[in-house]
């Protein structure tokens, strides 16, 4: 029987069901809790409806962006995806040289089972961002800093949404630890967060190395690289982080992995789009599996979008050969959509192109 050629993303994500052991499929489909959040950033997506046009020209038409100054083919990202050697012997080599191949953007997550300096020279010159979780000492993360810097990663993306783990019960059913050999090898052993012995489990010890205000104020000081905010889910955080001289927001729930029930970043993203009002991009992630999400994410505001579990999955797959195929999926998938919605180019895609089923108040 011939292995079936998978033509979308979710093909890929149910051959990989069968690649990876039930542990580590466990990690990377699995949610925070009842998985509530993980299904709504998906029906969010389908009970929103696209407005055809027709009878436009549409030559010359190209799915291209700019970001930072530097062109995308689409506006796509791969996500930071921690420990990527799970899925597949190559981990973030295989799939930064995906993204290169296909001039999409690339992550690599602080958590990368590859080194800075690897997964930059993989990426054969595409423009790589770097995403950043502070460290417990300042020190820790200005060496973080310092190296993405000189590897040539061209923005760093801290994520402020996941100071404490989510509670993932799918993945704590099945037992998944790390095997031996992955880890967070950008990261000294010792690294672990420093905890204070007193004071509630959560709010003083947990969270006691969590991002604040004040250290996205220093961050700002240590970099001239663009900085973005990813895990923005209400405006007002957005405003605050513009007020703090960030580059960028990224409206993102963590894939539903941190708060159950939290809202689906497409629910909230125009609200918070509105908020920043073209000052500077505000991207989006969170179910985006067909192209037509992304017309749907531009139409609300987003300048691009950033793709998790599927590409994981397709490198589980096939290696870096399959990553590339899901991200030209996806990429053809975009440009069919806004051929079809009569939209030549992604600054063409606006609000009327998108009906949202139901009026929700915005935050
Ligand atoms: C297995 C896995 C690992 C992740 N690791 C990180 C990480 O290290 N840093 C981070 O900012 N986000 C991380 N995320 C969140 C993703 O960057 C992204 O927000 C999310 O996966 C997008 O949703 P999607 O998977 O539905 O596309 C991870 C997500 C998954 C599924």
């Amino acid at each position: 029987m011939s292995t079936p050629v998978p033509v979308c993303l979710a093909d890929y994500e149910a051959l990989a069901q069968g690649v990876l052991g039930v542990p580590e499929a466990a990690y990377l489909f699995g949610g925070a809790a009842d998985e509530i959040t993980l299904r709504a950033n998906r029906t969010a997506f389908d009970e929103m409806a696209l407005v055809p046009r027709v009878l436009r020209d549409l030559r010359g038409g190209n799915t291209a962006v700019t970001l930072f100054g530097d062109r995308y083919s689409v506006p796509i990202l791969v996500a930071p995806l921690a420990y990527q050697k799970l899925f597949h012997p190559a981990g973030e080599i295989a799939t930064a040289q995906a993204a290169a191949a296909m001039e999409t953007g690339f992550v690599l997550s602080t958590l990368a089972s590859t080194s800075i300096e690897a997964a930059a020279g993989a990426g054969e010159g595409a423009p790589q961002w770097f995403q950043l979780y502070l460290q417990p000492e300042r020190a820790q993360t200005l060496h973080l800093l310092r190296r993405a810097e000189a590897a040539g990663y061209r923005a760093i993306v801290v994520t402020v949404d996941a100071p404490i783990n989510g509670l993932r019960n799918r993945e704590m059913r099945t037992g998944f630890r790390l095997p031996d050999g992955i880890r967070a090898v950008n990261l000294g052993p010792t690294s672990g967060p420093m905890m204070p012995m007193h004071g509630d489990p959560i709010f003083d010890r947990l969270l006691a190395s969590a991002p604040r205000t004040a250290d996205i104020a220093w961050l700002r000081q240590n970099t001239k690289l663009p900085i973005l905010i990813k895990g923005i889910l209400h405006a007002d955080d957005a405003e605050d982080a513009l007020a703090l001289g960030v580059d960028g927001v990224i409206v993102s729930n963590h894939g539903g992995r941190t708060l159950d029930t939290a809202i689906p970043g497409v629910l909230t993203l125009e609200a918070v789009a509105r908020k920043v009002a073209g000052r500077v991009p505000v991207l989006l992630d969170g179910g985006i599996r067909r192209g037509t999400d992304i017309v749907k994410a531009l139409a609300l505001g987003a300048s691009a979008v950033l793709v998790g579990r599927p590409v994981a999955a397709a490198l589980a797959v096939g290696g870096a050969q399959s990553a590339a195929h899901a991200l030209r999926l996806l990429a053809e998938e975009c440009a069919a959509a806004m051929a079809l919605c009569g939209l030549r180019t992604p600054d063409m895609i606006t609000r009327a192109a998108v009906i949202t089923a139901t009026a929700r108040p915005l935050p």
